[in-house]
């Protein structure tokens, strides 16, 4: 790898990756390959935070690999792997856990919903431990990820401090990179709520994966707002707005260029154009997906591995000698 500044975000295998997970992380994670060195990581070990299927949680990650390289996550130029794959994170993890106060997880609220909702175990607490991990034992400088993981970052920078500051400087002190557009894609049915790949309504999100006729359906069903004239207030037209803004990824024009162009022709005329927009930009992605096999995927991420195993190798030894364990 070059002196470019180095940067590594991760992604869970759970659920499909949809417009929302493409517009506010994927497509900023393909953007970022030319200008930093970019590491990216399906986090197989985190999702097992949650109750989950093995059969399941085998080919989720696998289809979540090859929709990261339809996505156009070029293995040329970043490294793509299942963190299960890189047994230092694991390491790496236990010994920031050493430094991590009890407290300071309870706090977490992620931690607090998740184990609101039942199921609390080692692993949902530990859980950004293991992603500081993720973080430093690359030495990245920059993390790009959404608002909601604002406070496990600040975490990993606390954990790097108290380790530089006990056994000496190993670390950089990672900063948050955060998208500057498109960071909330709304639900098709609730444009007042995240596009999300727990919503049980299907209608509610469009996949990465879904086909014209299936775009089509759910961007016409979308739920809309009073009124008539397409126009772009996200306060009192969240739906038309929402609709908007994917309109204007697509198709690579300004909202004020869409708005002048459908604001008289009605939200009829309106949705098509979007669905077809949304369409279209999509098609280039699922026939990547549709045209790589597994075997093509698994080869990517085992050498992918095979490199980061090195490069957290590096670090292991620098923290191992730190810490007094070589
Ligand atoms: P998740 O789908 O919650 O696992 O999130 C994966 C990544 O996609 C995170 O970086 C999120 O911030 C981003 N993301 C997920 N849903 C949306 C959405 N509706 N709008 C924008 N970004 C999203
Ligand atoms: N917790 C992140 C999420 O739910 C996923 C993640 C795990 C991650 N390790 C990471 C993100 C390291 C950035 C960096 O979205």
């Amino acid at each position: 790898m070059t002196d470019r500044k180095r940067v590594f975000s991760g992604i869970q295998p759970t659920g499909d990756p949809h417009v929302g997970s493409l517009i506010g992380a994927l497509s900023n994670w393909v953007r970022m390959q030319s200008e930093y060195d970019t590491i990216y990581c399906v986090v197989d070990l985190h999702a097992m935070t949650a109750p989950y299927d093995p059969a399941d949680l085998r080919s989720k990650r696998a289809d979540v690999a090859k929709m990261l390289l339809a996505a156009g996550i070029d293995p040329s130029r970043s490294l793509l792997y299942y963190q299960s794959e890189v047994p230092q994170h694991v390491e790496l993890s236990w010994i920031l856990g050493t430094l991590t106060g009890l407290g300071q997880l309870e706090r977490m609220t992620q931690f607090k919903e998740k184990a609101d909702k039942g199921g609390q175990n080692l692993g949902l607490l530990a859980y950004p431990v293991l992603q500081a991990a993720d973080i430093l034992i690359h030495r990245v400088h920059a993390v790009p990820v959404g608002n909601d993981q604002a406070q496990h970052l600040e975490l990993t920078r606390d954990l790097a401090e108290r380790f530089n500051s006990r056994f000496g400087e190993v670390f950089p002190v990672p900063e948050r990179i955060t998208p500057e557009i498109g960071a909330r894609v709304m639900s098709l049915t609730d444009p007042t709520s995240k596009m999300s790949k727990s919503d049980p309504s299907s209608k509610s999100r469009i996949l990465l994966t879904d086909g014209t006729d299936q775009i089509m359906k759910k961007v016409k069903s979308a739920v809309t707002d009073t009124g008539t004239e397409v126009g772009f207030d996200r306060a009192n037209k969240p739906g038309i707005s929402n609709l908007l803004e994917m309109f204007s990824f697509f198709s690579d024009r300004s909202i004020d260029d869409l708005v002048s162009e459908y604001r008289a022709l009605g939200y009829g005329t309106f949705k098509i154009a979007v669905g077809e927009a949304v369409a279209e930009g999509l098609k280039p992605i699922r026939d990547a997906y549709e045209g790589m096999s597994d075997a093509e995927v698994g080869e990517v991420m085992a050498s992918s591995a095979a490199r980061a195993r090195k490069m957290a190798e590096r670090t292991m030894i620098s923290v191992r000698e730190r810490v007094g364990l070589a």
